[in-house]
């Protein structure tokens, strides 16, 4: 098997079946990944459970290796992390590449050395990837920040960082967990407002206080943070994939079928579910489960993608391929990333009536005439998952080229989608997880790198 033969390993999807049934979503990508960031911080081993088998997770895991960490598997969904043997402040950009979750690393390196050399992440297909907001953050905190060949330099001028304020001109993800991550073995309390509240930085939080950190406000737009001197390991376990969970239920309905996700969080998916209870799902949820039946879809909806607790940006491409089943017009106005319809061409591809103003970043879509199957080319990883949706929809095969994004934030889609009755497969049988946590291969991937990381 050769680099090329991966490259062109695709996804087949037979549309026109209901999906039906129940299944189990896993551990959130996007707690995950600066969840392992953090690790750095302790002092002794931390193990995490619920951490999904995913490419971007593998990457991570090299990343955390590079620097000196030491990593192993126990088990599905297990890995120990021990950072006691840190060597180096440099993330190199071989593996930074692959993944824009590599700027995570700063805050924790800050903290530990005292100094942070990573590459930045310069542009990628959903749009400008800025750090101004991260760099505001370390500054306010008493590091000298500059860019040199490619890279953020972070050094603190102090032996450790000071508590300060940072105001964030607006919320960001990454900012926020970068901030929270150098703040909370500074000197001092800190101040973090207008941040991000995205349940994933509430996740990142909360493991922070598990390690023994001191931090209250997590989940509002204010953030206090009272540094202390280490941190110590702890056993954690990762909060359920809002947005896969989420993917799985627009498969459903695209469908129009009868599904109930597990082990999943209703609540932060708020408003996901209220926009499908506008276009007629029935949506039920109890503790830790959500049914969608769509038996009766009555039309669209109009989506605004916002900062949480607002439409997330990340369901935007399943979303719209959904609405392109709904009767009627719908529209969906991006306003997080400035460059995420691409995929909107390859639906166009599979019949789809879609027209975007690139001026206002919005989408106006004639749902409700038959899509057909097609060829299709994934740009990135939930782009990847609105062909999905669509082809699960569509009249005869979909082929979906670009397997490796999806694989990047979905752990076995396939597996799960024909849990339910879909007709999904790798077209040439091989799994990108054959082989445990551990030891799998990211490297075989190299478009990730020619097309740029998204997440
Ligand atoms: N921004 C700035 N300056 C900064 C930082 C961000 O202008 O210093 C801008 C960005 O250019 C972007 C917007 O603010 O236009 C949002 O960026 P944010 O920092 O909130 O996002 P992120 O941390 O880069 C994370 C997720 C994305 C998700 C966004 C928004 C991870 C690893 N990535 O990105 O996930 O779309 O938050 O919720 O957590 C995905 O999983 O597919 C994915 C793209």
């Amino acid at each position: 098997m050769n680099v090329l033969d991966r490259l062109e390993t695709t996804l087949r999807v037979r549309g026109g079946h209901r999906l039906s049934g129940s299944v189990e979503t896993h551990g959130a990508k996007n707690a995950a990944l600066p969840i392992m960031a953090a690790a750095l911080l302790a002092k002794s081993p931390v193990t995490l459970h619920r951490i999904p088998n995913i490419t971007d997770v593998s990457v991570m895991r090299q990343l955390l290796e590079a620097l000196g960490a030491r990593l192993r598997s126990e088990g599905p969904g297990t890995l120990t992390i021990d950072p006691s043997n840190l060597s180096s402040y440099r993330a190199p950009y071989t593996l930074v590449r692959k993944l824009a979750a590599s700027f995570d690393l700063v805050g924790p390196l800050l903290g530990v050395f005292g100094r942070a050399e990573v590459p930045l992440p310069g542009g990628c297909v959903l749009g400008t990837r800025a750090t101004d907001l991260h760099e505001h953050a370390f500054r306010a905190l008493g590091a000298e920040v500059s860019n040199a060949h490619g890279y953020l330099i972070a050094t603190a001028v102090a032996r450790r960082l000071r508590g300060g304020e940072v105001a964030f001109r607006q919320p960001s993800v990454g900012a926020t967990k970068n901030a929270l991550l150098a703040a909370v073995v500074a000197d001092g309390t800190t101040t973090l407002r207008n941040v991000a509240m995205e349940p994933e930085v509430v996740d990142l939080a909360n493991f922070l206080v598990a390690m023994g950190a001191r931090v209250r406000g997590h989940g509002g737009d204010t953030i206090v943070v009272e540094g202390v001197p280490e941190l110590h390991g702890v056993e954690y376990e990762i909060i359920a994939d809002r947005i896969v969970s989420g993917t799985l239920l627009l498969s459903g309905c695209a469908t129009r079928g009868d599904v109930t996700v597990e082990r999943c969080v209703p609540e932060h998916l708020a408003l996901t579910l209220a926009k499908l209870s506008e276009c007629g799902v029935k949506v039920t949820s109890g503790t830790d489960w959500i049914r969608a039946e769509a038996e009766r879809i009555t039309g669209g909806t109009d989506i605004l993608t916002a900062p949480h607790p607002g439409f997330p940006t990340d369901l935007q491409p399943p979303m719209l391929s959904f609405l392109c089943t709904c009767p009627g017009i719908s529209t969906v106005e991006e306003t997080i990333f400035n460059a995420r319809f691409s995929y909107v061409n390859e639906l166009a591809r599979m019949g789809a009536d879609v027209r975007v103003a690139i001026e206002n970043n919005t989408a106006l879509i004639k749902g409700g005439a038959p899509l057909s199957g097609a060829p299709v080319e994934a740009p990135d990883i939930r782009a990847g998952a609105a062909l999905v949706v669509a082809g699960l929809a569509a009249q005869g095969e979909t082929e979906i080229i670009g397997l490796e994004y999806v694989d990047r934030g979905y752990e076995r889609l396939e597996e799960m989608l024909s849990a339910l009755g879909g007709q999904v497969q790798r077209s040439s049988g091989i799994s990108p997880v054959v082989e445990p946590l551990g030891t799998f291969e990211t490297t075989a991937y190299p478009s990730l790198a020619a097309r740029g990381p998204s997440a």
